[in-house]
């Protein structure tokens, strides 16, 4: 089987059939992943969300309605495409099968033909939630979502978790047990759920998703050898990864590109290009390291612009600026091919644009983040340059024809830090506001990694 998917995915290849690619977050989360897997999935069989459950707000607007996402895969906004939830999730079924009920009322069909779901998942209850929050008020807190990520994938390293395909299976009496032994092993107070509720409520979901659970990994495998082409769409950022982010300020799961294959059982070989998706700005949501923080009044000004408010918990994000050094460190450990660049637009309204391209940290220069440096010590080194909305403003932009000339040096400087190009940039809410400067699905001759195209074929 595996010699045979590799002669295929090579033939496919030279004849510039299909791909598989990874879409993850460079940074914070936050980055805009909803609209790029949701712009790039028109050209697509198959979306798959790999990592993280409720706790990611992944928002797409098209036809003057605004989608947020949380659980489900970007695909399930499109009519032609599979959505997948690998083993590497965790799910509250209730919130799960809301989330289908939500698109259902925008007329959106979601049905076992549409999305599939690992019964390797974990099972996240509301006494993984009652724990969160428990964590979060009695003790100084990382700022999470609330939604029980870090207790339901705690319960799932202690082997102690109930996965999706073994809920299903359990009768109410059982589920009900398996809910008491979870309260009574948590500090969650036995007074502050009704056991006999949540069960009750848990196992109608689990009796509503039971179609949708099939082997995810064996249905993948399946979908490459017959010439599909797949996007896996990353949650969260790099920093938030649980090994390679600001630990312990992260969350639970692998987010970046090595997770999509320990969370789908997808062999590494298959992944063939993996794409980061750059705010052209920072932000974070949380506590945590942020080097490149701006102070509070311009945080103001970019947070109002940029509407930066957290699209699960409705919280307001720590502003900061472009922190290459972030970027040169997402790029190692992801293996970027290329990085999309979204809320371009935002930046229309600066006459200067300022952008940390290197660290100061103990009488060194550092040019990228991460370990050993100190996070909370180092000091960022800015670069400035011109703005670009007098000359143009970008908002809702879709060809690249007219692309401003400081707007090219933005994009110049930040390949020059980062050696790899940015393939497209976003400029606005609405699915349509993309302008591709590369291809990325023009796989006729070369992969992405081969092109190298000149900046005359981009602008
Ligand atoms: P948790 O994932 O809810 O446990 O939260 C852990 C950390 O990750 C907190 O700092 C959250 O704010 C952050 N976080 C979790 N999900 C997201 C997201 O989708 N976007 C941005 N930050 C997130």
């Amino acid at each position: 089987m595996g010699r045979k998917t590799e002669e295929n995915r090579i033939n496919n290849f030279i004849r510039g059939k299909i791909m598989i690619v990874g879409i993850v977050g460079a940074q914070f989360g936050d980055e805009g992943k909803g609209s790029v897997v949701d712009y790039y999935s028109k050209n697509t069989n198959v979306v798959v969300r790999f990592q993280g459950g409720g706790n990611a707000g992944h928002t797409v607007k098209f036809d003057n309605i605004k989608y947020v996402l949380h659980n489900l895969p970007c695909g399930v906004l499109r009519e032609n495409v599979l959505s997948v939830i690998g083993a590497g999730c965790t799910l509250n079924p209730v919130e799960v099968q809301n989330e289908i009920d939500y698109l259902t009322r925008f007329g959106l069909e979601i049905s076992p033909e549409k999305l599939i779901i690992s019964p390797r998942a974990t099972l996240l209850t509301e006494v993984h939630k009652e724990q969160d929050k428990l964590l979060e008020t009695t003790t100084e807190g990382l700022g999470t979502t609330r939604k029980g990520i870090g207790p339901s994938y705690g319960d799932k390293i202690l082997r102690r978790a109930l996965t999706l395909g073994t809920g299903i299976e359990l009768s109410f009496e059982e589920l009900e047990a398996a809910i008491s032994k979870q309260l009574t092993e948590s500090k969650v107070s036995p007074e502050a759920i009704s056991t006999k509720d949540i069960t009750a409520e848990l196992f109608a979901a689990l009796k509503f998703l039971s179609p949708y659970v099939k082997d995810t990994g064996q249905v993948l495998t399946e979908k490459m050898i017959n010439n599909n082409s797949i996007i896996f769409e990353g949650a969260q950022g790099t920093f938030l990864d649980i090994n390679h982010g600001t630990y312990p300020f992260v969350t639970s799961s692998s987010t970046v590109a090595g997770g999509i294959c320990t969370s789908t059982g997808i062999p590494p070989i298959y992944i063939e290009t993996v794409i980061g998706v750059v705010k052209a700005y920072s932000t974070r949501v949380g506590r945590g390291p942020f080097p490149t923080e701006m102070d509070n009044k311009t945080q103001e000004i970019y947070r109002d612009l940029g509407q930066e408010y957290g699209a699960t918990t409705g919280r307001p994000r720590r502003c900061g600026y472009l922190d290459l050094p972030a970027i040169q460190y997402a790029v190692r450990v992801n293996g970027l091919d290329g990085i999309i660049l979204t809320k371009v637009d935002i930046l229309d309204s600066f006459n200067e644009i300022t952008i940390c391209t290197s660290y100061d940290y103990d009488s060194d220069t550092f040019t990228e983040h991460g370990i050993p440096l100190d996070l909370d010590k180092v000091k960022p080194s800015y670069e400035t340059i011109e703005g670009w909305g007098n000359e143009f403003k970008t908002a809702g932009m879709t060809e690249k024809a007219n692309l401003p000339v400081n707007l090219k040096k933005f994009i110049k400087l930040i390949e020059d830090h980062i050696q790899v190009p940015v393939i497209a940039l976003s400029t606005g809410p609405n699915r349509e506001d993309i302008v591709e400067l590369t291809n990325l699905f023009d796989y006729s001759l070369f992969s992405l990694k081969e092109r190298k195209e000149t900046e005359e074929m981009r602008f």
